[in-house]
């Protein structure tokens, strides 16, 4: 039997990869969250805006996984792993054993610890219960404030200015989204967050809130301001859930480590999606991904691997974003050194982006439209950086040259 631990998108691309290779074993995927699995990207973009909504779209249909004689057990917390006798042990007391384990845990919101952090109406946004909680209490707030300018508070602030709240964003940081995008990027994503109203106020970060009645009625600010808040919404980033692994004596660090086929030091002890530390082939360093595509695809190839597939993970990874009407895209490892800008309005067809060149070779790249015009330009970007193809600061920047071309040239060279 293999057995998943985790029912997020690592895990039940994972189990569904199995059967689509031909596994006819037992699979079993263990979930901790009660809920059918879903997608989580939804829950801090449309999911926030409308509240008319019905729950996100799921990622797979009980039937469908019945269907497959996939076994799914929500609401389950697996609370060690005997790796001697390679068997899981649950809390509520069952033992599970696995001829191959998949950890496939995610990861969980770093916690703020500042006095009154408690208040009722502080909040963080990870799981479907989070986001409930917060899109009904949007309905009756006016004053929100955003605790970190990072994917989620960004998505956030785009929806509670369309949900018509006052946004006041703060982050300890130069820059917005720093840890994904180049800076001058970032800088226009923060006008367009101003355009829309929301307040965004960078290199600061609460001091401590404030409340009466149990409630928060402000957040300190560092520089001793006090801004008024009926809802705070902490998003500073997240740390993956190591626990099993760390108390199985697995290798951590910040993410279980895995090689390029996600193996642990265990053989038969694999990892996937946000929790995993994988050695990447192609950047030939260990990364850890927090983005939704990389883990589905890890989860795949996690199956093939677990079912003795040679694997080395070399996947460019890519993200999507969307706040207002404005599409982000992603995609690549590092910043690089030379960087050049194509375009210059996201209004025009194609938007702006933003390239990253080590070496005459394309590292990463993002670009943002209003529309999804954007995508285009970075599907080019993503062929480049995976063919490892030279380009010129001229060609990227101009933007009558056709990426896709240029893409599908080195493909013919590269022979891929
Ligand atoms: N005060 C203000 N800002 C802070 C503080 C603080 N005390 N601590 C950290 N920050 C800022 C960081 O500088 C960063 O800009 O919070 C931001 C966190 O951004 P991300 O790392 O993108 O994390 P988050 O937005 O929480 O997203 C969490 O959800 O959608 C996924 O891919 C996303 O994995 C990511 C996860």
């Amino acid at each position: 039997m293999i057995v998943i631990v985790g029912a997020g998108v690592a895990g039940l691309s994972a189990a569904a990869a199995l059967r689509d290779m031909g596994y006819g074993g037992r699979v079993r995927v263990l979930g901790g969250e009660p809920a059918t699995p879903y997608e989580r990207p939804a829950l801090s973009k449309e999911y926030l805006c409308d509240p008319t909504l019905g729950d996100p779209p799921s990622l797979a249909s009980l039937a469908a996984l019945h269907a497959r004689d996939i076994r799914l057990d929500l609401g389950v917390e697996v609370l060690s792993i005997e790796r001697q006798r390679q068997a899981l042990l649950t809390t509520e007391g069952e033992e599970v054993g696995y001829e191959e384990l998949l950890l496939a845990t995610g990861a969980e919101p770093r916690r703020l610890a500042l006095r009154g952090d408690t208040l009722a109406g502080v909040h963080y946004l990870r799981d479907l219960e989070d986001a409930r909680e917060l899109r009904a209490a949007l309905i009756k707030s006016r004053n929100v404030v955003i605790v970190g300018g990072g994917v989620i508070g960004l998505e956030v602030a785009a929806s509670a200015i369309q949900r018509g709240c006052r946004v006041t964003m703060l982050e300890a940081a130069p820059r917005v989204m720093g840890r994904i995008v180049p800076e001058r990027f970032a800088g226009m994503l923060e006008e367009a967050h101003r355009a829309h109203g929301v307040d965004v106020r960078t290199n600061t970060g609460p001091a401590a809130f404030r409340g009466s009645g149990g409630r928060i009625r402000e957040v300190v600010i560092t520089s001793g301001a006090a801004v008024p808040a009926d809802v705070v919404v902490v998003g500073i980033g997240v740390k993956p859930r190591t626990l099993l692994a760390e108390g199985s004596g697995l290798d951590v660090n910040d993410g279980v480590v895995v090689d390029a086929a996600f193996r642990t030091c265990d053989r038969h002890i694999f990892a996937a999606g946000d929790v995993a530390r994988v050695f990447h082939g192609a950047a030939g360093q260990f990364v850890r991904i927090e983005q939704w595509e990389p883990a589905r695809e890890q989860g795949r190839q996690a199956a093939a691997s677990m079912l003795g597939g040679e694997i080395s993970y070399r996947e460019t990874p890519w993200m999507w974003s969307d706040q207002y009407d404005v599409h982000i895209q992603a995609t690549g490892l590092g910043k690089g050194t030379v960087e050049v800008v194509r375009g210059t309005s996201l209004h025009e067809r194609g938007g702006i982006s933003y390239f990253c060149i080590t070496d005459g070779r394309l590292v990463s790249a993002c670009g943002a439209s209003v529309g999804t015009s954007v995508a285009r330009v970075i599907r080019a970007a993503h062929k480049l950086i995976e063919r490892g193809a030279e380009v010129t600061v001229n060609q990227l920047a101009d933007p009558s040259v056709d990426l896709h071309r240029l893409a599908r040239a080195a493909g013919s060279l590269s022979g891929t």
